[in-house]
C-alpha cells in the first residue's frame, strides 16, 4: 500500500469507528459477552478501591449489582460484606452471570447470587437491599430513568446507590445529567468522588 492510500484507509477507519460509536451512543445495548476481555483490563478511573470508599459495604449488608459483567468488583465487594452479608448480582446476559459465578466459585466465595434480569425491571421486592451500585452500565440501558426507578424502589429507606461512570465508555452519562435523573426519581444526592475522565456519585434513597 502506498503512503497515499495507506492515510485514505486510515481516514476511512477513523470515519468508520466515529460513525460506530456515535450510533452505538445513540442506541444503547448491552455490552456483548465476545468482549469480555475488555472488562478484565484495569478500570483506572473507578477503582474498586474508590468504590469502596463511596459505598462504605459494611459486614451483614444485601447489596445489589447491576451489570456485573465478568465480575471486575464483584468478587471484592462480596469479601467486604462477609461475614453474613450477601451480593446479589442481576445481569441481562447469562453468559456474564455464569461467568462471575464461576469465578466466585473457583476462589471459594460463598455469598454470590446470580439473577438474570432486566435493570429496567428489577425482580426484586420493594425495600430489599441495603445499597446497590451500577459501574459502566447505566448508558447501556435503553431506558435508564426507569433504572434508576427502580433501584430507588429495591432501595431500604436511607439505603446507597453508587454509579461509576467513566471513559472510554462510549456510553458514558455524564455526571448533571444522572444527578438530574436521579433526583426526579427522588434519589437524593450525597456526594460524588473523581473527576471528568471517570466519577462515581453516591445518592440515597
Ligand atoms: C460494560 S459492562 C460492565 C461490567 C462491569 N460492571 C465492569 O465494570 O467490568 C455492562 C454490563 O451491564 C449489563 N447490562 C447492560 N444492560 C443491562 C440491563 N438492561 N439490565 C441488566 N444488565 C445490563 C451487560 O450485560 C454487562 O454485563
Amino acid at each position: 500500500m502506498d503512503r497515499t492510500r495507506g492515510a485514505r484507509f486510515a481516514v476511512g477507519l477513523l470515519v468508520a469507528l466515529a460513525v460506530v460509536g456515535s450510533w452505538w451512543r445513540r442506541h444503547p445495548s448491552a455490552c456483548p459477552y465476545g468482549l469480555r476481555l475488555s472488562l478484565r483490563a484495569p478500570h483506572p478511573f473507578i477503582t474498586r478501591r474508590g468504590l469502596r470508599e463511596i459505598l462504605a459495604p459494611a459486614p451483614g449488608e444485601r447489596v445489589l449489582e447491576v451489570g456485573p459483567g465478568t465480575g471486575y468488583y464483584s468478587l471484592d465487594v462480596a469479601r467486604w460484606i462477609s461475614p453474613g452479608g450477601i451480593l446479589d448480582v442481576l445481569d441481562i446476559q447469562q453468559e456474564m452471570l455464569d461467568h462471575t459465578a464461576r469465578r466466585a466459585r473457583e476462589r471459594g466465595i460463598p455469598n454470590v447470587v446470580p439473577q438474570r434480569g432486566d435493570a429496567q425491571e428489577l425482580p426484586y421486592p420493594d425495600a430489599t437491599f441495603d445499597a446497590a451500585f451500577l459501574n459502566f452500565v447505566l448508558g447501556e440501558v435503553p431506558n435508564g430513568d426507569a433504572a434508576l426507578r427502580e433501584l430507588r424502589r429495591v432501595l431500604k429507606p436511607g439505603g446507597r446507590l453508587v454509579v461509576g461512570e467513566a471513559l472510554p465508555d462510549p456510553h458514558m452519562v455524564p455526571f448533571e445529567s444522572l444527578r438530574r435523573r436521579a433526583e426526579a426519581t427522588g434519589l437524593r444526592f450525597e456526594r460524588r468522588s473523581g473527576g471528568r475522565p471517570g466519577y462515581y456519585a453516591l445518592f440515597t434513597a
